[in-house]
């Protein structure tokens, strides 16, 4: 891949790549329209990560299904599927890794210590294999976008980042691998987090500017549903990711909820039309 890598920008080609963890969706088909148009060349990877998943954790169970995989990337025009295995990822006696500081210890890191050293780790390897000039990820994972763009700024990788939409099936829930996991009844559950997230975008149209209240609100929302535990909902500001307290300028909401056995992520913008920083 890496020698591929070098003739196609040496032919004055533009690479344009998603890492995925594959079982595909229209979410993953999203961002690789978004890659496709901007580059000349997409190449995708398909790797389950197991640096990225802590002891108890999914990795065993994650959803897997290459042959499928391997036609939607096809289907949306895909060059180059990139599919390494963890021997040739983590080979023996592997133990250089990169380790995100102050953004990577809220919100999913509290509950998931070790996920965005192996997120960086893992994305780190894969920019130096596949030389990419541009590399998109989903806004879905809103705390791993900020802390990639964030590496490669520290780290000076000179690849352009971007972030694609959430997508979202029609009744709201965000799409994602995990969803696969969800029983009926759970799934009616999961609709929680799209819902906590409209109320309290309706809150602070309505004016509410209190990020406590409008937390609360939404954490009642969810607790009244059957099968749900919440593992975070905070606002914090889109780029240090730091609590606000006051919603008076641009923020980001973003969640946590278990629903039975499987944790589901969502965040969405709240206050876009306020000032961008207070006077
Ligand atoms: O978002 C994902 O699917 C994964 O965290 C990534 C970026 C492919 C790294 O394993």
């Amino acid at each position: 891949m890496q020698s591929r890598a070098h003739q196609l920008h040496r032919e004055g080609r533009r690479i344009a790549f998603v890492p995925t963890m594959g079982f595909l969706h229209t979410g993953h088909l999203s961002l690789m329209r978004i890659a496709r148009e901007r580059g000349d060349i997409l190449v995708i990877s398909i790797f389950v990560n197991p640096t990225q998943f802590a002891p108890g954790e999914d990795f065993e169970a994650y959803p897997r299904d290459m042959p499928r995989d391997l036609g939607l990337a096809e289907s949306v025009g895909t060059d180059i599927v990139f599919t390494p295995d963890n021997e040739m990822m983590y080979a023996e006696g592997f133990q250089t890794y990169v380790s995100p500081e102050n953004l990577s210890r809220g919100m999913c890191g509290k509950s998931r210590p070790i996920f965005f050293r192996g997120v960086a780790t893992v994305v780190t390897k894969l920019f130096n294999i596949v030389r990419p000039d541009i590399a998109v990820f989903g806004e879905k994972d809103y705390q791993q976008l900020v802390i990639i763009r964030r590496m490669v700024r520290d780290l000076d990788f000179g690849i352009e980042i971007v972030g694609g939409p959430t997508v979202r099936e029609n009744d709201g829930l965000a799409m994602s691998s995990r969803n696969a996991y969800l029983r009926p009844d759970q799934r009616a559950a999961a609709l929680s987090l799209y819902q906590a997230l409209q109320l309290s975008r309706t809150l602070v149209k309505a004016g509410e500017r209190q990020a406590d209240k409008i937390i609360a609100a939404a954490k009642r929302h969810i607790a009244s549903f059957d099968g749900t535990a919440i593992d975070y909902v905070v606002i914090v500001d889109p780029e240090t990711l730091d609590d606000m307290t006051v919603v008076d300028r641009p923020a980001r909401m973003a969640l946590a909820v278990k629903v039975g056995a499987t944790r589901l992520i969502d965040n969405m913008a709240l206050g876009e039309d306020l000032a961008d920083r207070p006077a």
